[in-house]
């Protein structure tokens, strides 16, 4: 199967051609539609665009996506736990405070007092427009025929998924991790549940993946889940 990235510097967009059309990994921050489009359409019509899957809600995943919705057909494969988040616009973050919630490090909290503003505009997806995933029971690829699984990754977000291509064995995982200057030992920037984080940490360890494709940075070794799995465990919390 062959995987295009046409994201940025900031944020990774995958696109992978199937024999059913194009299957996407998420839109951009806000304004980006323009760029995306013209990247996309470099490669295929944007009718091609057959679906989306929402890693999660956050202003730099969705962005544009109702440009997206409004200029193609493709159906949005989300966690239902997106659909009130992506209609209020906001991130949950700021008031969601279950054990062990903030950010990952320091330079992480910078970066988050210094963008202060995680809003993006509000999506509210009709019912035909989308497949909602609400467990692992469904896999609305492998009903396809393709070696791609969703897998639920919560932590970051309550309503974070990724994916797994099968063959050869490549975990899209989000912002599960992150490689990115900003972050550290791989530790996406803002930890919603440190225990949820640390379980989807273990499940991507478990499906024995050749490399971790994140949404922000490079991809990268699984083995490096292994080594830095316990590194919160050794930090207090950061506001
Ligand atoms: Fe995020």
């Amino acid at each position: 199967m062959k995987i295009h990235n046409i994201g940025s510097y900031m944020v990774n967009n995958y696109m992978f051609e199937t024999p059913v059309g194009i299957i996407g990994i998420d839109t951009g921050y806000p304004g980006g539609f323009p760029k995306f489009k013209k990247r996309f359409e470099k490669l295929f019509p944007l009718s091609e665009l057959k679906y989306l899957i929402l890693t999660h809600h956050h202003d730099d995943h969705s962005g544009f996506l109702n440009e997206i919705i409004e200029a193609t057909n493709a159906k949005i494969i989300l966690h239902p736990t997106a659909i009130p988040l992506l209609a209020s616009g906001k991130a949950t973050s700021k008031n969601y405070t279950p054990p062990g919630s903030g950010y990952s490090s320091i330079p992480a909290s910078l970066f988050g007092k210094f963008k202060k503003d995680f809003s993006f505009p509000s999506v509210v997806i009709s019912s035909d427009r989308m497949i909602a995933v609400d467990s692992e029971e469904i896999q609305p690829f492998e009903d396809l025929n393709l070696p791609l699984k969703i897998l639920h990754l919560p932590g970051h977000t309550a309503d974070h998924i990724g994916l797994f291509l099968k063959e050869p064995g490549i975990i899209f995982c989000g912002d599960a991790a992150m490689n990115a200057v900003i972050s550290v030992a791989r530790h996406t920037i803002w930890i919603d549940d440190k225990a949820e984080f640390g379980r989807s940490w273990d499940k991507m360890i478990s499906y024995n993946a050749k490399k971790i494709y994140p949404a922000h940075g490079s991809p990268f070794s699984p083995s490096d889940l292994i080594k830095y799995r316990n590194y919160l465990e050794r930090k207090k919390k950061i506001e």
